[in-house]
């Protein structure tokens, strides 16, 4: 009898262990299956967060014809969250369509410009996605260069190189800035500032294939670095053009008003053009000191490009509307060279229009290169200058109406 209760306790302790251990194997089966499912679920986020600049992406500006691509840094949120003082706003330097822009600096000593998109519309992740796609594959000391982005828990931040004297408008308009120079820009720097935005675009328009069409060229896209060197910025509405002779490309109407070629305005056609168009806008702001569009101003005065053009070939007259803060520091010749150059450039027909390339040349012998500090700001760090592209016809047409001026 004894001997039947102590086979039946271990028979009792032997089935105890057994369920103790298959318990044990079935608990560490279910751990080993939920950290499966989390690293796979982290993987996937991961993949998700890069996916819209991968293959599926390669879209609109894969075809592009550049001499490389270069690898853009990804940043965590926490990272451009320290490099800014937690977005502090005493780091604000701007404020613009796509959101706020932020001074900042890396962990590795580099100060950048971080932009930090406004709640995500449709419009501004379009804008996102292009330059990061677009920047990724250009390359050039007149364009600003884009260091990284961020595109962590639906926030999207872009991170730049930074420009320690910010936008040209702020130079021009003082006052109308948040950090407002005392100071408006003398008529050299002027001049440099011209040459190296016209370098830019005409980097964009001839040195790749197909042509990338900028749209949004202004004032306030063309930055300047602690020496007043200017850098073209902002792509989020660039457009691939048309390879073809007289090609154009139909998308709806972006832009700035009182930059917006006519053509383009009326029919949604747009070609490198349109933006030589608003170049010539941006080089009246230079000359005259005045903004596109101000409807405060007397009865004709209004509109920039309608006031000015007029008076743009006429010796007497150009110098009535040359922006006073200038006065004194050109010569007459330089003074109707850029006019006849700005008059080219705002002309209606889209055809009679220079090239960049036409305007590069043009502009070059005018600026003249100072190695000493000049009074707004010095050239020691001077962008190397292109091989000089091959004079076209339109560049004589240039040099003709400079013949042509008494
Ligand atoms: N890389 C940069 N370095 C220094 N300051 C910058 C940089 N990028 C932008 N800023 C500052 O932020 C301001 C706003 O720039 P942003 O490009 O966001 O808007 P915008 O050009 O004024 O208008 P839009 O949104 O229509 O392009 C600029 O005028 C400039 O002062
Ligand atoms: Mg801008």
């Amino acid at each position: 009898m004894e001997e039947e209760d102590e086979y039946r306790r271990k028979e009792r302790l032997a089935l105890l262990v057994i369920v103790v251990l298959a318990s044990l194997a079935v608990a560490s089966l279910l751990v080993a299956f939920s950290y499966y499912c989390y690293i796979r679920n982290k993987v996937a986020k991961r993949f998700e967060n890069h996916k819209g600049f991968g293959n599926e992406d390669k879209g609109a500006f894969s075809n592009l014809q550049v001499a490389s691509s270069k690898g853009l840094q990804v940043f965590t949120f926490k990272q451009l969250h320290s490099a800014t003082g937690g977005f502090s706003k005493s780091n604000v330097v701007g404020k613009g369509g796509f959101g706020l822009v932020y001074r900042g600096v890396l962990h590795d000593g580099r100060k950048v410009a971080i932009k930090f998109m406004d709640e995500a519309g449709k419009q501004g992740a379009e804008e996102f996605k292009m330059e990061v796609e677009l920047l990724s594959r250009l390359c050039s000391p007149y364009l600003l260069a884009l260091l990284g982005y961020c595109s962590d828990n639906n926030h999207k931040l872009l991170v730049y190189e930074f420009m320690a004297n910010g936008g040209l408008q702020e130079h021009l308009y003082p006052g109308s800035g948040p950090n407002a120079p005392s100071m408006k820009l003398d008529w050299e720097t002027r001049l440099r500032i011209a040459l190296e935005a016209a370098k830019g675009l005409e980097y964009l328009h001839e040195h790749i294939s197909p042509p990338v069409i900028h749209r949004d060229f202004k004032s306030s896209n063309i930055l300047l670095d602690k020496y007043f060197h200017a850098k073209v910025s902002d792509f989020g509405l660039a457009k691939l053009g048309s390879d073809k002779a007289g090609g154009y490309v139909s998308t709806r109407v972006l832009g700035t008003q009182g930059y917006v070629a006519p053509e383009y305005a009326l029919t949604g056609h747009l070609t490198t053009k349109s933006d030589v168009y608003s170049y010539g806008v941006v080089l009246l702001e230079l000359l005259t000191g005045r903004v596109p569009v101000d409807m405060k101003r007397p009865s004709g005065e209004g509109v920039l490009v309608s006031w000015a053009l007029p008076q743009l070939t006429d010796r007497e007259q150009v110098v009535q509307i040359m922006d006073p803060a200038l006065e004194g520091q050109y010569s007459m010749k330089e003074v109707i060279q850029v006019a006849a150059i700005a008059a080219m450039c705002v002309q209606p027909e889209a055809d009679y229009r220079p090239l960049m390339a036409d305007v590069v040349q043009s502009l070059v012998p005018l600026v003249k290169i100072h190695r000493s500090t000049s009074k707004v700001g010095s050239s020691s760090s001077f962008h190397a200058t292109k091989s000089p592209t091959p004079q076209s016809s339109k560049a004589r047409q240039v040099e003709d109406m400079h013949k042509l001026s008494p």
